[in-house]
């Protein structure tokens, strides 16, 4: 089971991971999930403290999943970094990598996709990236067969997947309690994420206005100004500091339905804008 010069534990086929987690539920543990795509920063590690709460023995995840990138996206040049990953897991106190080969995930024939409505379809991420949900849905659904994890921890940064996760472990009747973490930040406020290594000095510079915007414009909508009239300013500031953006909106917190005042509910502010090449995500609550 133990791969390369690590001695930590990885399980690189489903056989080892299934044989190692009923080793542990015999012997009455919990498991927590922690599902990544690996180059693991601050802000994984959040996720694993997260789970350490609520389970005896952590299962990380490592698996850059094809069916979520669309052919113009970055599959290929995703940053792979498994042996750092698996220090800082195990420095963490982290039990078991689980780093499948693909063919593993998706052998020949494979021929299942989760398709989804609701949060999965509130113009937002989707709008963007169309065949991106339908391919989070299916190997997270995956993954909680295969680990049966008694909490799966994600990141809010992605807060549209962790409504997509919560929605569908609810619909299918997965036990899972699907936990979410608030966003770790740089000091200077840009949400920490495995793609900011893509971001040139200028671009890096500039960046931390996204999470600027989005600060502001909660405040004066919890001040009391319009939600639209707070958006456009937002929008104003984050094209000025070079962005183009995908969207910047308002959104009910629980469903991601469009929402007009504070009034009808909790509000959660998204955006997603590109700076180069590199797109960047973010969002706040109120
Ligand atoms: O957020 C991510 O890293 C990925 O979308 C996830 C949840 C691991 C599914 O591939």
């Amino acid at each position: 089971m133990a791969a390369g010069t690590s001695p930590f534990e990885i399980a690189h086929d489903v056989t080892s991971l299934r044989v190692r987690l009923a080793e542990w539920r015999r012997e009455g543990e919990t498991i927590g999930l922690v599902p990544t795509m690996g180059a693991l920063h601050a802000g994984h590690m959040s996720l694993v403290d997260e789970a350490k709460k609520h389970a005896r023995r952590i299962v990380l995840s490592i698996f850059v999943n094809p069916t979520q990138f669309a052919p113009s996206e970055d599959f290929s040049a995703y940053p792979r970094t498994l042996d750092a990953d698996v220090e800082k897991f195990a420095a963490a106190g982290g039990d078991l990598v689980f780093a499948p080969v693909q063919a593993h995930i998706y052998p020949p024939g494979f021929a299942t996709t989760l398709s989804m409505r609701g949060p999965a379809t509130a113009g937002l991420e989707d709008r963007c990236r169309p065949t991106h949900f339908a391919g989070v849905a299916t190997i997270i659904a995956k993954l909680f067969n295969l680990c049966r994890p008694d909490a799966a921890i994600f990141g809010e940064k992605d807060y549209q997947q962790l409504k997509v996760v919560q929605r569908m472990a609810r619909d299918l009747d997965f036990e899972t309690r699907v936990i979410g973490v608030p966003t770790m930040r740089e000091r200077d406020g840009l949400a920490l994420s495995s793609r900011n290594v893509y971001l040139s000095a200028k671009e890096r510079a500039a960046a931390p206005a996204l999470y600027a915007a989005l600060a502001r414009c909660a405040r004066e909508i919890k001040e009391g100004v319009a939600i639209e009239t707070a958006l456009e300013t937002a929008r104003k500031e984050v094209t000025a500091a070079g962005f183009a953006i995908d969207y910047i909106e308002a959104r009910h917190a629980d469903t991601l339905a469009p929402i007009a005042s504070r009034e009808a509910g909790p509000v959660r502010l998204l955006a997603a804008a590109a700076l180069g090449k590199t797109r960047l995500i973010d969002n706040i609550g109120l």
